[in-house]
């Protein structure tokens, strides 16, 4: 294969994003574009010259793409990774890979099925300089034991209007979740890949905390991690200015994890032998302040990063960036934070699949939500959808 043919389906907001710079990337052709809604459908076919298909089966058994970027609301994510990889065909698949474990595992079932085809996630955050150091330095083992993980992400601000500008949004049926499940999966999927991911969660949830909505924007969780060594996740997204903090402390020294920066303190003489060793009752090992220097690449368009990576995966046999198996990591510690936030239990990892999709399934019938008139036809479409 020369170049890689391109559908994308779902062109709304991120789809039309893809739509924009696919066209950039080497090895890649934009042939197909699909979406339910015409008006959009035929936004996409005027911006890319690309066919147009309102369903996504008649675009994936046209032939006329390789691989899909599915940009759709997350419930279709696995349905149209599962009908793509029957068929032959690639996917990038829009985070989060699905609303709950079980659909994660059905695709990574699927995706074993089919080791010839690649499946990414777009996680482009993992293109960031400053994950991609201290994934390496953790990685290399320099750092030592990890003795505490935190991350305070509370920068992912939205008024009441955005939640109103789409049908599916923060609702049970239409989305399956809220911050945890839209805004969060790239700090999850960073927390997750950089610290693992828990053995227990803890966690205070709150639904429609500050915002007119029946899902989660305000989340508080304790983490508890194998050997006992604690975590803490905390977001929102009604809160202004808000902070990104990721700080993970090792026997080695302290990591503050930005996305394009790392500051590293390091112990000179690491926690363990110190607590040991030191005559010193109160005094703390000495700290000196690296300055590390960043990876170069992944400048640029994040997403495209990623793509292009995807693409040169399916040409070259490129290692993946963000593989699509992956996905599962951040989507169960962000279930298990849900869960046992609504349930006010602790909720043990790895996640039981059933019981998660049962969660999710009660909340959606239990729903009473009214969505806003604007988007009842997306709204409607997706309550019929399969979750
Ligand atoms: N990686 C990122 O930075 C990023 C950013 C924003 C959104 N996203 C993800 O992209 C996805 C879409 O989000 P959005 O903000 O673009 O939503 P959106 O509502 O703007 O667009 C979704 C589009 O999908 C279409 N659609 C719905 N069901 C469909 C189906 N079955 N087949 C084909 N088209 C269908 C809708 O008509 C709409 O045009 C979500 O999963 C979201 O999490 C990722």
């Amino acid at each position: 294969m020369q170049k890689v043919r391109f559908g994308v389906i779902g062109c709304g907001g991120m789809g039309s994003n893809h739509v924009g710079y696919l066209p950039t990337i080497k090895g890649a052709e934009l042939t197909a574009v699909c979406d339910i809604d015409p008006e959009a459908l035929g936004r996409a076919e005027q911006k890319s010259g690309a066919k147009g298909f309102l369903a996504y089966q008649d675009l994936i058994k046209s032939g006329l793409a390789d691989a899909v970027i599915v940009a759709t609301p997350h419930y279709f994510h696995p349905e149209i990774m599962i009908y793509a990889f029957s068929k032959g065909v690639h996917v990038m698949s829009e985070k989060p890979v699905g609303v709950h474990v079980k659909q994660a595992e059905m695709m990574n079932r699927t995706a074993a099925k089919h080791p010839k085809l690649v499946f990414g996630v777009m996680f482009q955050a993992r293109g960031n300089a400053g994950y991609r150091k201290a994934k390496e330095l953790i990685d290399s083992g320099e750092m030592g034991k990890m003795l505490r993980a935190t991350c305070i992400e509370t920068a992912w601000y939205r008024s009441q209007a955005y939640y109103d500008s789409g049908g599916w949004r923060a609702t049970w049926n239409g989305e399956g979740g809220g911050v945890l499940l839209n805004q969060c999966p790239h700090t999850l999927d960073i927390f997750t890949w950089l610290c693992g991911v828990p053995r227990r969660v803890m966690a205070m949830v709150k639904l429609g905390a500050r915002h007119q909505i029946e899902v989660d924007d305000e989340v508080c969780a304790i983490l508890e991690y194998d050997d006992g060594v604690f975590g803490q996740f905390v977001t929102s997204s009604g809160e202004a200015p808000g902070t990104s903090i990721m700080e993970i402390a090792f026997d080695q020294g302290l990591l503050r994890v930005g996305r394009d920066s790392v500051q590293f303190l390091r112990n000179r003489v690491p926690v363990f032998q110190h607590l040991k060793t030191s005559k010193e009752r109160f005094a703390k090992p000495e700290a000196w302040n690296i300055s590390l220097p960043m990876p170069k690449g992944g400048g640029g368009e994040k997403h495209a990063v990623i793509t292009q990576n995807f693409v040169n995966a399916i040409l070259k046999g490129e290692k993946l960036i963000a593989p699509g198996v992956e996905g599962i990591k951040g989507l169960s510690l962000g279930n298990a934070i849900l869960l046992s936030g609504v349930k006010g239990k602790p909720v043990d990892l790895p996640l039981n699949g059933n019981v998660m999709e049962a969660f999710i399934k009660e909340q959606c019938r239990k729903s009473t939500f009214k969505k806003p008139k604007i988007a009842k036809k997306v709204a409607d479409d997706m309550a019929s959808s399969f979750h």
